[in-house]
């Protein structure tokens, strides 16, 4: 586990051989999509049992050598987290609410039985990697430099136990819309399979979870739907989340819900910002159980009006269309409603600087 030497640990900066060139930067920067274009540097920190976390440094992007049998390539002791860096309508950077990011990686790693690392020094990380790679953030509205904080379990070892060595990397990549489609609303397909269950590791950001949604996120895809909207894993009838984002559900008397925690759901940062930003919207906030049939019925009747995606990636994305097996349905018009677009408004006016942080989530890097 963590030791208090840890937090205190001195980085290394090791020389890049060959950064990109103004040019190269400059064409990832018009056009960034999302996570196949990656910043110069990378930030890795090691961990072994009896001395913790040590060797801490910052050098060039590169590919990482393991031996065939490190544990995190046979039994996926693998977590990650995604946050991002804002320019600032004063010209400063910032990023959103990094400490949430660096405590759900601890919560993470005690699920996956990994080494926790201290929040000063996840934070540490991230900032100095967003510092010496600043000139890959895009200025373009909506876009935003992507942190991808991980850690990996390295020790060659094949027996089934926690391994005694890992690595800590930060690798970053300019981001801009995470759906392709571009559409104004997303359609989503409901899934036959499970994401989680009660006891599992829903809650945790581990690979495992995303390996696993590989296959219905496939058919949502040849289905001609852009998400995949997991039911709960014991009635398979309360909705949980998407493969990569939360849900929320707005209704015409006010009330806006969103599945509660229960295990089996990633507690998203930005499904807990707009908790807030809802309540201070003066609406009715429930985080509760909603039935795949209800929302059915719901849409139809116009009690339900709009529901919204939302997470680090896809910011806060309206769905339009729900298909599944024995359903399909269209939520109010089948494209962005109203308090979608107020709540993501509020939201991305907050993390650009543009609106006052009255919460303390913006964390100013210079
Ligand atoms: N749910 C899942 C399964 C996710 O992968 C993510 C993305 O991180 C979220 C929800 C949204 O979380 P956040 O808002 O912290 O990005
Ligand atoms: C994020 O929003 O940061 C995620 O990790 C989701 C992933 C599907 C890109």
């Amino acid at each position: 586990m963590a030791s208090l030497a840890d937090a205190g640990l001195k980085f290394t900066t090791l020389p890049h051989p060959a950064p990109a060139s103004d040019e190269t930067r400059e064409a990832v920067l018009a056009n960034p999509g999302f996570g196949t274009n990656f910043t110069d540097h990378m930030v890795v920190i090691e961990w072994t049992e009896g001395q913790g976390w040590h060797n801490a440094t910052m050098g060039p992007r590169e590919p990482i050598a393991l031996d065939p049998a490190a544990a995190v390539l046979h039994y996926a002791q693998e977590i990650f987290e995604g946050l991002k860096a804002y320019k600032q309508a004063d010209g400063s950077i910032a990023l959103f609410r990094p400490k949430a990011n660096a405590a759900r990686f601890n919560r993470s790693a005690e699920r996956l039985a990994m080494p926790t690392l201290p929040e000063n020094l996840f934070v540490e990380a991230v900032e100095r990697l967003v510092q010496i790679d600043r000139a890959w953030i895009p200025d373009a509205e909506g876009a935003s430099l992507y942190l991808r904080p991980f850690m990996i379990a390295t020790e060659a070892f094949l027996g089934v136990r926690p391994a005694k060595s890992y690595k800590f990397i930060v690798i970053a990549s300019p981001a801009g819309n995470y759906f392709k489609s571009g559409a104004p609303a997303v359609s989503i397909w409901v899934s036959e399979y499970t994401r989680a269950a009660p006891g599992g590791t829903g809650a945790a950001k581990c690979g495992g979870n995303y390996a696993a949604s590989l296959v219905p996120q496939g058919e949502a895809i040849d289905r001609g739907h852009d998400q995949v909207v997991f039911l709960d894993a014991a009635e398979h009838k309360w909705i949980e989340e998407l493969g990569g984002m939360n849900l929320y559900f707005a209704f015409e008397d006010g009330t806006l819900l969103t599945p509660a925690l229960t295990g089996t759901i990633l507690a998203g940062i930005t499904r807990d910002s707009l908790l807030t930003l809802a309540r201070e919207e003066g609406l009715n906030v429930v985080e509760g159980r909603y039935s795949l049939e209800q929302w059915r019925e719901d849409a139809a009747s116009g009690k339900l009006v709009e529901t919204f995606a939302c997470g680090t990636a896809a910011v806060v994305t309206p769905v339009g269309k729900v298909s599944g097996r024995d359903v399909e349905f269209t939520i109010g018009s089948g494209g962005p409603g109203q308090l979608t677009q107020k709540l993501k408004n509020r939201l991305v006016a907050i993390q650009r600087g543009e609106a006052e942080d009255t919460h303390g989530w913006v964390h100013k890097i210079g």
